[in-house]
């Protein structure tokens, strides 16, 4: 079976196709960076017209990466939600006017789903049960995967998301968006100078917490520059980089291991886009008690290759959609599907 996979749940257009037995024939991206670099953040109604112009372009593009024709694709699968809702009605529209045009099934996927499972796109999967590690800009989630569609939250974060905290950090530091690939490259010429805390750590929950962190950021600045009246030398940033990485990954560290003894689960998956930084996975693998997978760099940011791929699942067992509902869901708590 030959999947078409659509994601347009925030500033990322991807289309991608899946084949259930040749793996991925085509993975094709554009992202909005340009757009949004200046304005501080992603701009929801911005967003949602890069979509549109960039959708089809995007399906011809892969179709001709695959060399295949729109005629050999069996199902077109696309980003449900959570997410913007424009940037979800621009992908839901198009996925159910193709299959409809097509008279082939569509499904809607959930965003987090997709994520979780971008692990499977590698050809060594991790196997059921595992325990899933998704740290994105939206969502810093432990959740224990007992199957597919069978999703327990054993924790998340109180305010902001991993990768929330290290965009607003790197917005602190005066670095660009996003933010994150930013900040650890500054963290990655940094030295052990700052201690900065571990936010729940000694409690015996699976939760987190970014905020502090990142006003300990700001009240580190704060105090080095005198309220603003001096400026941060190279050097000190790189240093504030350093051990906000630092506490951020070792946060996720504390709880992963307590995530383990608690439920017995061995194998983790870490996912999302935060799993592309490379601090983050060199002391993840050296951490004992515990087998870790990861999606492919590529694959940790928005994509829709994850999305194909979540489908494959899904269709594999019988699931698709009713072909004239378009019902994004900007809000959907994983736990909710099945
Ligand atoms: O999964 P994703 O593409 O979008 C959401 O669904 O949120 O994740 C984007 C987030 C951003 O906050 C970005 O700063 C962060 O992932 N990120 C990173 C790295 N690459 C992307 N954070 C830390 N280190 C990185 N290398
Ligand atoms: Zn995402």
């Amino acid at each position: 079976m030959r999947i078409l996979g659509i994601e347009s749940s925030c500033d990322d257009t991807g289309v991608a196709i899946f084949d259930t037995q040749k793996g991925l024939l085509a993975n094709q991206t554009n992202h909005q960076t340009n757009t949004h670099r200046d304005l501080g953040g992603v701009v929801p109604e911005l967003a949602s017209r890069e979509h549109v112009l960039h959708i089809m372009p995007l399906v011809t593009a892969a179709l001709k990466e695959a060399n295949i024709s729109k005629n050999d694709i069996n199902a077109i699968a696309y980003t449900q939600g959570p997410g913007l809702i424009g940037s979800l009605i621009v992908g839901c529209t198009t996925a159910k006017t193709l299959a409809y045009t097509l008279n082939i099934p569509a499904i809607g996927i959930h965003h987090l789903e997709g994520h979780l499972l971008a692990p499977m796109l590698e050809p060594e999967k991790p196997e059921f049960p595992l325990l899933g590690l998704l740290v994105s800009g939206g969502h810093s989630q432990l959740i224990q995967v007992n199957q597919l569609g069978d999703y327990h939250i054993l924790g998340e974060s109180l305010d902001d998301a991993a990768g929330e905290a290290f965009d607003k950090t790197a917005r602190l530091l005066g670095l660009g968006y996003p933010g994150g690939p930013l900040v650890a490259d500054l963290a990655s010429k940094g030295r052990p100078r700052f201690n900065f805390p571990r936010p729940l750590a000694k409690q015996d929950n699976l939760n987190f917490s970014f905020s502090g962190l990142k006003t300990h950021v700001m009240t580190t600045i704060n105090r080095l520059t005198e309220n603003g009246n001096k400026e941060l030398d190279l050097a000190t940033k790189q240093d504030i980089a350093f051990a906000f990485e630092e506490a951020v990954i070792d946060s996720l560290l504390i709880k992963c291991k307590k995530a383990v003894s608690k439920t017995g689960i061995k194998t983790l998956v870490i996912t999302g886009g935060v799993s592309a930084n490379k601090k983050l996975r060199s002391v993840f693998s050296q951490a004992e008690g515990f087998r870790v997978f990861y999606p492919d760099l590529k694959f940790c940011t928005d994509n829709a290759a994850m999305i194909a791929c979540a489908a494959a699942y899904r269709l594999l067992r019988g699931e698709r959609d009713h072909y004239i509902d378009i019902l994004p869901k900007a809000r959907w708590p994983l736990h909710e599907i099945i």
